[in-house]
């Protein structure tokens, strides 16, 4: 059985996804009266927040000054964390509780491995903070998703080895992460690339211990 099970955050636990894309779509349209596509989305999933506008300014195809990066970088998040204001229990993702619940009863060890530095905040809003042994700082690490540093981070901060773990993620660049690491993928959403994972669920709906231990033992 695995014993330690590493978490992504945003489209995984929260509905916080969208939130971040809406985030940028109003600082472009404000900085540069651009519209971003919808099909851009899942390039800025996963990644960190420079990676994500990087992704952003080269589909524009502008370059701005490090100053100007850095305040775009800022008003984004700033933009954010208005968003989060409003964030409560609601938004936990359905199923996500009650498979927490199992996971614990199951003393299987918790920890988040998020791209995002707004992890802890969401999570006490969310009042999950205390689920979870190990909360991975994401400025600590030193290459960002797609690369395994964040999994394989998060599985020793719980005394385990990444191949004991399960990871789960809802983005490409962390499905990836999870493979590299040599954890055991559970990845949620549509995308057909997320079909590659070890198990592989359209919803978090359907993510329940009883289904990940099953997949796990095959
Ligand atoms: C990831 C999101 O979880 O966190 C990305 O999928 C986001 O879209 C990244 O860029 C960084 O988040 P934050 O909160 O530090 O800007
Ligand atoms: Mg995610």
């Amino acid at each position: 059985m695995f014993k330690g099970a590493l978490f992504d955050l945003d489209g995984v636990i929260a509905d916080t996804s969208t939130l971040h894309f809406e985030a940028w779509k109003k600082l472009i349209n404000n900085y540069f009266s651009a519209k971003l596509p919808s099909d851009l989305e899942e390039k800025t999933k996963g990644v960190s927040r420079a990676d994500s506008l990087k992704v952003i300014l080269n589909y524009l195809e502008v370059s701005v000054s490090e100053n100007m990066f850095q305040q775009l970088l800022f008003e984004k998040n700033e933009q954010y964390k208005e968003s989060l204001k409003q964030l409560s229990p609601d938004n936990i993702l359905p199923g996500v509780a009650t498979f927490i619940s199992e996971l614990k009863q199951q003393k299987v060890k918790l920890a988040l491995a998020s791209s995002s530095l707004n992890g802890p905040l969401i999570l006490e809003k969310l009042t999950l903070a205390e689920k979870f042994d190990a909360i991975v700082d994401p400025s600590k690490v030193e290459n960002g998703k797609p690369a395994p540093d964040i999994f394989i981070a998060a599985a020793q901060s719980l005394n385990l080895q990444p191949l004991e773990c399960i990871g789960i993620e809802d983005s490409i660049a962390g499905l990836k992460a999870i493979k590299e690491s040599g954890a055991f993928s559970v990845a949620i959403g549509t995308n057909s690339d997320l079909k590659t994972a070890d198990l592989h669920l359209s919803t978090t709906a359907e993510l329940t211990f009883a289904a990940v231990r099953t997949a796990y033992h095959q």
